[in-house]
């Protein structure tokens, strides 16, 4: 696929649909022969809940909102690919940054002989934290790193091994994370005995008063409070911002640190830098959004806090040979200009009050432009007539209950009406 076979206003386009579908059919025979069996396993216990077979459409390229499939057919994306495609698909900045970084320098010696772009990145996150008294980071690759850095700063700064996590949280799936996984208890059940077992699971408060139950289950060995100020992949569940500082209040008294999942939230998508900054956390993990496609995360936290690495009795480490690639560091840096000069934190607000708007009637939870429609048995059906009529959604919630909608920020308005009457047809269907 070339530059010159892009067709005109791709990115900002409405959906479009060819009739074949046979080269995208012949790939996921292929895939079935190839990828992990879990996926396809998936993919048949969905068809089986919902009545519906339904193959996944194959990617061939993406610009702004909009994806191609190998058979030509146009989709507009309301996922923004898991969150990350905040400013759309291959923004022509982005590439324009990687291009660039590429001539000079693709790969460096990470925490060895670090990179200018990752110093220059790691400045730039400092100055975002939320704390007058400043902050250290950690760069990584994936959001489940970003959290493992901070399920570690967290045991070392404490001492302390335990977490409280909550239902339906999700963190990623590497061995840190999981065991504060609260989505999926089969996401972790074969792997419990190679897991930290002083992990504490609490309903997620949705006010003051729940926040009893979790002062009472912080014991004396939990180090750790691991939220998300939206729970995205549960089902888009809202934590207020005052339930939030509360929480925070609670930790300090208690000694454990609170950490902020904003893998998904963070830069924007909720109409707010950071949905936590308020309640100042200790450690706030950002990833998806922040390198506008490529593999980066991190993991920002207090500057005393983050001291616990360098304690000279100790030195502990903690590193990677891709953390710090100088390409996801170019992508970063430019993606975060980008946030700022085009106010995307502003036009996620006014995005999603757009979408509620042409939305009403319709049982929703909403965070700026991360927005759950609330379906029921029959989330799984409306998501794959959306995917039929060219809009990709995602089922989300341990029970595939919520159409989650997640739109590239930079989503033109005049795109949302096609969806909501869309949705309005396969919802009455
Ligand atoms: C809130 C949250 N935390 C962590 C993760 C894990 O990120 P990754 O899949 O990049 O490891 C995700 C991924 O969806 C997420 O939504």
């Amino acid at each position: 696929m070339t530059r010159a076979s892009i067709e005109k206003g791709f990115g900002t386009l409405p959906p479009k649909r060819v009739s074949s579908t046979s080269r995208g059919q012949a790939y996921i025979d292929r895939l079935a022969e190839s990828e992990s069996p879990a996926f396809t396993a998936r993919r048949a216990r969905r068809e089986e809940r919902s009545g519906l077979s339904q193959d996944p459409i194959v990617w061939a390229r993406a610009r702004g909102c909009n994806v191609e499939d190998v058979d030509g057919n146009r989709y507009v994306d309301l996922t923004s690919g898991f969150g990350v495609a905040a400013l759309g698909h291959a923004h022509p900045e982005i590439v324009r940054a990687i291009g660039e970084q590429s001539e000079v320098l693709i790969h460096g010696l990470g925490d060895y002989h670090p990179s200018d772009k990752k110093i220059e990145l790691l400045e730039r996150l400092v100055a975002m934290g939320p704390w007058e008294e400043g902050a250290r980071a950690v760069l990584s690759l994936s959001g489940a790193d970003a959290i493992t850095t901070a399920l570690k700063t967290a045991a070392l700064k404490t001492g302390k091994p335990g977490v409280i996590c909550f239902s339906r949280g999700y963190h990623g799936l590497s061995y840190g994370p999981l065991a504060a996984c609260a989505y999926a208890p089969s996401f972790k059940a074969p792997f419990l005995e190679q897991l930290n077992p002083h992990i504490v699971e609490c309903a997620l408060p949705g006010s003051l008063a729940d926040l009893n139950a979790i002062e009472t289950a912080i014991r004396d060995d939990i180090g750790a409070v691991l939220i998300e100020p939206v729970q995205a992949r549960g089902g888009v569940h809202i934590v207020p911002p005052e339930v939030l500082r509360g929480l925070a209040e609670i930790c300090r008294r208690r000694g454990a640190l609170l950490i902020a999942d904003e893998i998904f939230t963070g830069l924007g998508r909720t109409g707010k830098l950071f949905a936590s900054a308020e309640a100042k956390p200790d450690l706030l993990c950002i990833g998806k959004a922040l390198g506008a496609g490529m593999p980066i995360s991190a993991c920002i936290g207090r500057a005393e806090v983050m001291g616990a690495w360098g304690q000279p009795d100790q030195i502990p480490m903690h590193t990677g040979t891709f953390f710090g690639h100088p390409l996801s560091c170019a992508a970063a840096l430019r993606s975060l200009q980008l946030l700022e000069e085009n106010d995307l934190i502003a036009r996620a607000k006014e995005l999603g009050s757009r979408f509620e708007k042409a939305l009403s009637g319709f049982d929703m939870r909403r965070s700026g432009a991360l927005i759950g429609v609330v379906a029921n048995d029959r989330a799984l059906r409306i998501v794959s007539a959306l995917l039929d009529a060219g809009y990709l959604t995602l089922p989300a919630g341990p029970d595939a209950s919520v159409v989650q909608i997640v739109p590239p920020l930079t989503m033109p308005f005049e795109l949302i009406d096609g969806f909501a009457e869309t949705l309005r047809q396969v919802w009455h269907a």
